[in-house]
C-alpha cells in the first residue's frame, strides 16, 4: 500500500484530480467500511487541512424513528457522538438525501455545535442500495470554504467506500 499521498499543488480541481485516484487505489481491495472510511477521512485532512473530517453512520436505536446518526471514523477534534433525524447539518443531509453546502453555520437554523471554531461545512450522503446508511460531515474554520466543486468531486470520492 502506498505509505504518503502525492497531492499536486495548484487549485481545488487539480488537487482533487490527483487525490481521488490514489482514494482508489487505497480504498480497492478493502472491504471493511469502517478501514475505508478511517483512510478517506484521514487523506482529506492531510490534503486539505480541513479543521474536522468524519463520518456519521446510520444506526438503529430506541428513538421515535428507530435509527440515528453515530459517529464513526474521523480526524479532529472529538465530536458530538449521536444526531438526530432531520437534525442538524448531518442530521438534514440524512433526511433530504442530497448534499448541503452551509456557508456560515451561524445562519443554519438548528447547526449543532461540536466546536465553536467551525465555521462552514459541508455534508455528503453516503447512499447504498438507494437508502443513506451515513453522511460524510467535513467543518472549516473560515466562512465560505465549500461549493460545488467540492460537493461534485467528494461524492465522487465516498463512492469508493463500498
Ligand atoms: N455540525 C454538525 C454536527 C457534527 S460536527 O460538526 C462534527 C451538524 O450540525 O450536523
Amino acid at each position: 500500500m502506498m505509505e504518503k499521498l502525492e497531492v499536486a499543488g495548484g487549485d481545488k480541481i487539480q488537487i482533487y484530480e490527483t487525490l481521488i485516484p490514489q482514494i482508489k487505489s487505497l480504498t480497492e481491495g478493502e472491504s471493511d467500511l469502517c478501514a475505508n472510511m478511517a483512510n478517506i477521512a484521514a487523506a482529506l485532512k492531510e490534503t486539505f487541512g480541513f479543521f474536522w473530517v468524519g463520518f456519521y453512520l446510520v444506526k438503529a436505536d430506541d428513538s421515535q424513528y428507530g435509527k440515528t446518526l453515530v459517529l464513526g471514523p474521523f480526524q479532529g477534534p472529538v465530536a458530538c457522538t449521536r444526531i438526530s433525524f432531520g437534525k442538524g447539518v448531518c442530521g438534514t443531509a440524512w433526511k433530504d438525501a442530497r448534499s448541503l453546502v452551509v456557508p456560515d453555520v451561524d445562519l443554519f437554523p438548528g447547526h449543532i455545535a461540536c466546536s465553536s471554531l467551525s465555521r462552514s461545512e459541508i455534508v455528503i450522503p453516503v447512499v447504498k442500495d438507494g437508502e443513506v446508511v451515513a453522511v460524510l460531515d467535513i467543518d472549516s474554520k473560515d466562512l465560505s470554504a465549500f461549493d460545488k466543486t467540492d460537493d461534485l468531486y467528494l461524492t465522487k470520492l465516498i463512492k469508493f467506500i463500498y
